[in-house]
């Protein structure tokens, strides 16, 4: 078992310990997360790295509430999830988490700030106050011209930026990103990257990152590695932002 630590005197925002989980495929059973633990600090940005079908999808969905694992324990600030009814899991998910994926998920009949408005008026906040929160997110991702534009009428990395928006307009404590510039060409991939790290810094966001990219990772203030469904500590670079 490899225990990964970053010690800091803040409470970490997010603690995983001893998480398993494996997966029945026909006869055999695949162990994808084996005795996974380890602990973020508040504002702090994390890489994951790691092969194709290495599990860090898995590991985001269970951080996620998405999943569930078989065994260990996940604590998102006051959140211990492996505790939480269906109900709970979903004011979780809905409220103190913000997802970025691969592919962007907007709604495709509803515009860029409906798409960012929807989250926060779903959550009980004034038709106002969603409004005005989602032009400022978007204007935060450089898309204040783009308001009224629906996904099909926007570039990929456009999306991508509606998608970053999205994430944080709950507030949440932990925003999650799964490959968010796999799908996009180098210059997007940088600049939604930029815009991504830029916004989880300025709204003091813990954000992990799963990423194949060299450069996106190495913004990170600490990289893992997942490998045989161990978590391993490759860097924590004090200078990083
Ligand atoms: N629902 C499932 N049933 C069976 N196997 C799964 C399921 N989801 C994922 N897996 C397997 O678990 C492994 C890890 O998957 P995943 O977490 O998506 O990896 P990564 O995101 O690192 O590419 C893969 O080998 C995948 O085939
Ligand atoms: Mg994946």
């Amino acid at each position: 078992m490899i225990n990964s630590e970053v010690t800091q005197n803040t409470d970490p925002v997010l603690e995983i310990r001893d998480l398993y989980k494996s997966y029945i495929s026909g006869s055999e059973t695949l162990a994808i997360l084996h005795s996974v633990s380890f602990s973020v600090p508040s504002g702090i940005s994390v890489a994951i790295r790691g092969e194709s079908g290495s599990g860090k999808s898995t590991l985001l969905n269970i951080i996620g509430g998405l999943d569930r694992a078989d065994a260990g324990t996940v604590r998102v600030g006051h959140f211990n999830l492996e505790q939480l009814s269906e109900a709970q899991m979903n004011e979780y998910r809905g409220r103190h988490v913000g997802f970025i994926f691969q592919f962007h998920y907007l709604l495709k009949d509803f515009t860029a700030l409906e798409n960012v408005f929807l989250p926060a008026f779903m959550a009980g906040n004034s038709k106002k106050d969603a409004t005005e929160r989602a032009r400022q997110l978007l204007a935060d991702v450089g898309m204040e011209h783009r308001l009224h534009h629906y996904p099909s009428q926007l570039s990929g990395g456009e999306r991508q930026r509606v998608a970053v928006a999205r994430s944080l307009v709950n507030d949440p404590d932990l925003i999650l990103a799964d490959e968010p510039t796999g799908n996009l060409d180098p210059y997007n991939s940088q600049s939604v990257a930029d815009l991504l790290f830029l916004n989880a810094e300025k709204y003091h966001k813990t954000l992990l990152v799963v990423t194949h990219d060299d450069r996106i990772a190495a913004r990170a203030r600490i990289t893992y590695r997942l490998n045989g469904g161990v978590l391993e500590h490759l860097d924590d670079s004090g200078e990083r932002p």
